[in-house]
């Protein structure tokens, strides 16, 4: 087994004076792997955290390249092997930042070693998964106090956070209708590549379980209920894709044309929902809408008021009032920087905004509170499970032509 590599730069500096360590381990350094590097980074630096993250070891497959984000990203040491990553002594959390066909393996054996996880989203790629990930939490929990969460970050957005509070308090009343929809773009190209993404044996699904799992979080978050069935239709558009390495790239299942393979997921999922108290809720997850890069929208409407929000712009939520006079009444823009609002007592000055990257930041500082305080995390793992039940209820709906499928409990 390959040692640790321990690097000399100043940033690797341990703990924060006088408080104590939160040793992280990462698994995965791309996409979501820089932008969990950014939230452990910084959270210490922006709130005052009763524990100070410190960004222990980096895992990747490829040791020059796992070296090179070490560096760039700010780790201390680097391992190749998750496994000897979860075997260390010096890390107290696992940071799952990889496809979802390895986030069971890598959970399991995280909370089986002693160590708290984080692990992104969708928690896993079947329901089965992510009841043995759950049961490992729940008896991680019961028998060593470590604590597990799936990383939902779009509740952690100030707005939504705010949204949220303002459901609960009830400024909108009981609510008849949510609406939501996920729109991307990047795959309307047919010659974009067949990515991980792309392949069922990876991803679970598709748009379902990369958008649609997190509009169906955020959803069931802001109306604090569960989606009680579905109905659903899911298509693929463009079923050949090239593969991404060429033509000599050795995924060989599914090959079609020459260098191409077949795409095993869903392109997009519209679905709608019906919450136990009543309220109707429609969703649509799709990386096909031109122009629509990252729009994760949402609309509530209910007896006493209307709340919309898009992540494309994310520094503003709307409310209209519905108890004002109709003469002066209609949607007005709340700017999400005020140093009241959720998330923003250490950030800037009124006004200048916040990015995607500060979720992360928020999700980083929850979960440090949470380990500190020994309460369960939210999102946790049983709310992953819960959401897992939700796409599969989707994937069954529309195998029968849109039946009306209740969620399991
Ligand atoms: N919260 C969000 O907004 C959000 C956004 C994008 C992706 N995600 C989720 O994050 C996860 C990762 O997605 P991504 O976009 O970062 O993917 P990515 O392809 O950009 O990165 C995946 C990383 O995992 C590494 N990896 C894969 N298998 C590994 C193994 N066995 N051992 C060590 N490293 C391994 C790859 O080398 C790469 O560094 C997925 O579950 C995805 O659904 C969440």
């Amino acid at each position: 087994m390959e040692q640790p590599q321990q690097s000399a730069g100043p940033e690797e500096a341990g703990a924060e004076a006088g408080k104590p360590p939160l040793r992280v381990g990462m698994v995965g350094y791309a996409f979501m792997g820089a932008a969990h590097s950014q939230g452990w980074r910084t959270a210490g630096r922006v709130f005052d955290l009763p524990l100070s993250p410190v960004l222990t070891a980096l895992c990747g497959r490829d040791a020059a390249a796992v070296r090179a984000a070490a560096d760039r990203h700010g780790w201390a040491t680097t391992e190749t092997d998750w496994r000897a990553l979860i075997a260390r002594d010096d890390v107290d959390l696992v940071d799952i930042c990889t496809p979802g066909d390895s986030h069971a393996e890598i959970a399991l054996a995280a909370l089986a070693a002693g160590k708290h996880v984080l692990c992104e989203k969708p928690l896993a790629n079947t329901v089965e998964e992510a009841e043995t990930m759950t049961r490992a939490a729940e008896t991680a929990f019961a028998t060593g106090g470590q604590l597990a969460m799936v990383g939902f970050n779009y509740r952690r957005v100030p707005a939504t956070a705010l949204a949220r509070r303002m459901v609960a308090e009830g400024r909108l009343g009981r609510l008849r209708h949510v609406r939501v929809t996920y729109l991307q773009d990047w795959l309307n190209d047919p010659e974009f590549p067949l990515t991980w993404r792309l392949r069922k044996e990876r991803a679970g699904s598709g748009s379902l379980g990369d958008l649609g799992a997190h509009i169906v979080d955020l959803a069931q978050h802001l109306v604090g209920e569960r989606l009680a069935g579905v109905s659903a239709l899911t298509e693929t558009f463009v079923r050949q894709r090239p593969l991404p390495g060429g033509p000599s790239s050795g995924l060989a299942a599914g090959a079609g044309r020459a260098g191409t393979a077949t795409v095993t997921v869903d392109d997009a999922a519209v679905f709608t929902g019906r919450f136990a108290s009543g309220a109707l809720a429609s969703f649509e997850a799709t990386r096909y809408a031109t122009g629509r890069k990252n729009a994760l929208r949402l609309e509530l409407n209910g007896e006493r008021g209307s709340l919309a929000f898009d992540l494309e712009r994310l520094n503003e939520l709307w409310f209209h009032d519905a108890t004002e006079p109709a003469v002066h009444a209609g949607f007005r823009r709340i700017l999400v920087t005020e140093p009241d609002h959720p998330y923003l007592e250490g950030w800037w000055p009124p006004g200048h905004g916040l990015g995607y990257e500060h979720t992360f930041v928020h999700q980083a500082r929850d979960l440090v509170h949470a380990i500190a305080e020994g309460r369960v995390p939210q999102p946790s793992f049983a709310e992953g499970l819960q959401v897992q039940r939700v796409l599969a209820a989707v994937e069954e709906s529309a195998e029968k032509n849109s039946v009306y499928t209740p969620i399991a409990d």
